[in-house]
């Protein structure tokens, strides 16, 4: 409809592209002032004439085509209104189509997210929940458009960090109390070295000794090593089982161990390797930017270092149209530093390729969660303190109700989601028990709730068609209408999710689906008498359901049928 509405505009204003008028097109906010509106301050410059009179020649210049009921002139814009019956029979049609929302403008492209990454012996928190929420969020929203895409957990597995934990581990440790306690009991060593360390410097010479043997292959140290990642792994991958997300390689930055010495070679060739105070770095000056380390003074290579090796190892293993990296912002210095080094290093691809996605920080304010030993708070208590909040809320309102534990799980967990993207990424999040889990908001449950009632309505009615021909004269009204163009945005929207890698862009959608299907549910009865318009009407309904099901899955929230 727009489209159409575009090839008028363009043939009766010379001045501005077809693409330029898609982007001045405005939908009035509410349906009384038309279904589109044209603006013309633009072209006042150009035709130098007041806005208001630009409109009028306009309008009185088009001959209307049928489907147009009326064109009004009001002020400055030019507002369309669409016959009801064909706006909304054309809008069916497309929400009607197979596969709906998806597309295959992918189609033969991989796409690299580097998401999650949490650090080994190290608490898994709410900044690694947010990175592991939208990078799983960003994996379906660019699969639904086609894309193949690699998940790649890039483990902090390596690192001076491990000759402090092995110190600390010989020195002040057991294998009991490991087994028992786990990450909480390695964060406690680390600490613990750190403490010591200050009245005993030499320490700090041990861990590095005990690094370098690691990077030599001391089979005590990759030993101990090896089963510190190990518990890890399997705590880790307890909040990702919850969380319902999977990765399709676990490459920690120890997979680069033995690739450093080829990109420091390949960075000396290119003549880019400088030394500064002993150690060997990449100079950034030209760039306004901090130099970019490679190899400290003893020769060891840190975390760029790895990161350089990755890029390279990706690039020649899965061919990537882009790379993306998910991480707090406060890693955007480095990620600048290390896409500059690849640039410079002959490789114009890097310009469009390497994407760092910053995310703002998550407040807990003042909030009670749960912490463990040492107040660190474990992104996995939080997740199951959502589901057992929801658990007692079903107790209370729904006790009859089957398989709570699955829902409880699925609206609990998806309550956590929904508010870590709900805002754009780069916004910081506060987290707040009363705010997420509130099933009247703009959250995670009210969507959920909005879901299961379209089933439970569905449950109820058994001679639905979903192919039937429709009378469209059911649904003209104000709010099928509305609903139906709110359901039409969803192809434009995973579009735009993934160009701006937002998935907030697809969680407003859902809550608009949401609260434009609860208004049709307000004013029009469902379960009427006459079959045409039952069927009519609970299209709707299933149409409604399917689109915030997916909508739901893109975010990586699963839906339940009752609740
Ligand atoms: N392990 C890092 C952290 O917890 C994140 C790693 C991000 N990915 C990367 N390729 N540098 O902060």
């Amino acid at each position: 409809m727009k489209e159409q509405i575009v090839k008028i505009l363009a043939e009766k204003v010379p001045s501005l592209t077809e693409a330029e008028i898609t982007e001045l097109i405005e939908i009035p906010p509410n349906p009384e002032m038309g279904d589109y509106a044209f603006p013309c301050f633009r072209l006042a410059k150009t035709l130098r004439k007041a806005p208001p009179m630009i409109a009028q020649e306009i309008h009185d210049s088009i001959e209307l085509p049928s489907y147009i009921q009326e064109l009004r002139v009001v002020g400055a814009y030019l507002n369309f209104f669409i016959k009801k019956d064909v706006f909304a029979e054309t809008l069916l049609t497309q929400v009607r189509a197979d596969r709906f929302g998806s597309s295959d403008e992918g189609e033969g492209k991989t796409i690299c997210i580097d998401y999650s990454s949490p650090n080994v012996a190290k608490n898994f928190h709410v900044g690694h929940l947010r990175t592991t929420i939208i990078g799983n969020s960003l994996y379906k929203i660019f699969s639904k458009l086609g894309y193949h895409v690699e998940r790649i957990n890039h483990l902090g597995d390596w690192g001076t960090q491990f000759g402090k934990l092995i110190v600390a581990y010989k020195k002040w440790g057991s294998e009991d109390a490991v087994k028992e306690k786990g990450i909480e009991e390695l964060m406690r060593l680390y600490v613990l070295f750190h403490q010591e360390a200050d009245k005993d410097p030499a320490l700090e010479d041990e861990a590095r000794f005990w690094f370098a043997e690691m990077e030599r292959g001391n089979e005590e140290a990759l030993n101990i090593w090896q089963w510190f990642v190990e518990i890890s792994l399997e705590e880790f991958k307890r909040t990702y089982k919850l969380l319902g997300m999977e990765f399709d390689h676990y490459m920690g930055e120890s997979f680069y161990r033995d690739k450093t010495d080829d990109v420091v070679k390949r960075i000396t060739d290119a003549g880019l390797l400088s030394e500064s105070e002993g150690a060997k770095i990449v100079d950034l000056s030209e760039y306004d930017m901090a130099p970019c380390l490679i190899l400290k003074n003893d020769g060891s290579s840190i975390y760029a270092t790895r990161d350089l090796a990755a890029i390279f190892y990706r690039k020649e293993n899965y061919h990537f149209e882009k790379c993306l990296y998910v991480t707090g912002q406060e890693q955007r210095l480095h990620f600048q530093q290390v896409f500059k080094v690849v640039e410079l290093m002959g490789n114009e691809w890097a310009k469009d390729s390497l994407v760092h996605i910053p995310y703002g920080l998550v407040s807990l304010g003042g909030e009670k969660l749960s912490s463990r030993d040492g107040n660190v708070i474990f992104a996995e208590d939080i997740l199951l303190e959502a589901i057992s909040k929801i658990k007692e809320i079903i107790e209370q309102k729904n006790p009859e109700l089957e398989d709570k534990d699955a829902v409880a799980k699925h609206v609990g967990v998806g309550a956590v989601i929904f508010n870590d993207l709900y805002n754009q990424r780069i916004k910081d999040v506060s987290f707040r028990w009363e705010h997420l889990l509130n099933f009247d908001g703009e959250t995670g449950p009210y969507v959920q709730y909005t879901y299961a009632r379209c089933s439970s309505i569905l449950r109820k009615i058994d001679d639905f068609d979903a192919s039937a021909a429709v009378d469209i004269s059911f649904l003209t009204d104000e709010a099928s209408l509305g609903l139906l163009k709110e359901l039409s945005r969803f192809p434009a929207v995973v579009k735009d999710a993934a160009n701006r890698y937002e998935p907030s862009v697809v969680a407003r959608f859902a809550v608009a689906v949401a609260q434009a299907f609860n208004h049709y549910y307000t004013v029009n009865r469902i379960n009427v008498e006459d079959a045409a318009e039952r069927n009519a009407r609970v299209l709707l309904v299933d149409i409604t359901r399917k689109v915030l099901r997916d909508a739901m899955d893109l975010l990586g929230i699963t839906c339940v049928e009752q609740m």
